[in-house]
């Protein structure tokens, strides 16, 4: 599997199709070696404080939650429809009770950049420059409180570091 690096202004596809239609990985490694990764539909990427960087949301029981706190590297990965199976297994299934990333059949990697997925056809890898929780007390829309049970999520905007594209 090879990859190469484009820049953020290269990509041209939608992202609300990438990430609304088609889903994300959200991966960490922590510090001991270990992974995971689930599954994401919400979440953004543009440019803040003269940085590209991307957004996601992470609730506080996932277990990648671990990871992504322990860890100064978050990565997102894109596939193509081909996968759509294996990312409903990682948005179903948890890392804390089996190998869910070898039941859908991924097979990742890490780098000095954060983690990466062989099938993936594209992967941009962040930096974790601002994390901060949902506080309710700022939602000003009645239907955003019926998403949760005082489960709110964890919010990392990351800046994008490099983006890796299947060639
Ligand atoms: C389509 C889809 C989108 C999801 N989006 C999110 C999300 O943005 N944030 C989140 O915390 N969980 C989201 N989830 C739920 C997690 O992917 C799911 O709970 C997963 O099993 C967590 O795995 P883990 O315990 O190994 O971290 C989504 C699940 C699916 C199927």
């Amino acid at each position: 599997m090879s990859f190469k690096e484009i820049k953020p202004s290269d990509i041209n596809s939608s992202v609300f199709t990438d990430i609304g239609s088609k889903w994300m990985l959200i991966s960490a490694q922590k510090p001991d070696g270990s992974i995971n990764t689930m599954t994401a539909s919400w979440g953004t990427m543009g440019v803040l404080w003269n940085k590209n960087i991307f957004v996601c949301f992470v609730r506080p029981q996932r277990f990648t939650h671990e990871f992504t706190e322990a860890s100064d590297r978050i990565s997102i990965s894109f596939f193509g429809e081909e996968y759509h199976e294996a990312l409903t297994v990682c948005g179903r299934k948890s890392g804390r009770d089996c190998d869910k990333i070898k039941l859908a059949g991924l097979t990742p990697f890490t780098t000095e950049n954060g983690v990466g997925f062989n099938e993936a056809e594209r992967i941009i890898y962040g930096k974790k420059i601002y994390v901060g929780k949902l506080d309710p007390k700022c939602f000003l829309s009645d239907d955003i409180e019926k998403h949760y049970n005082n489960d709110y999520h964890t919010v990392y905007i990351c800046e994008i570091e490099k983006i890796e594209e299947k060639e």
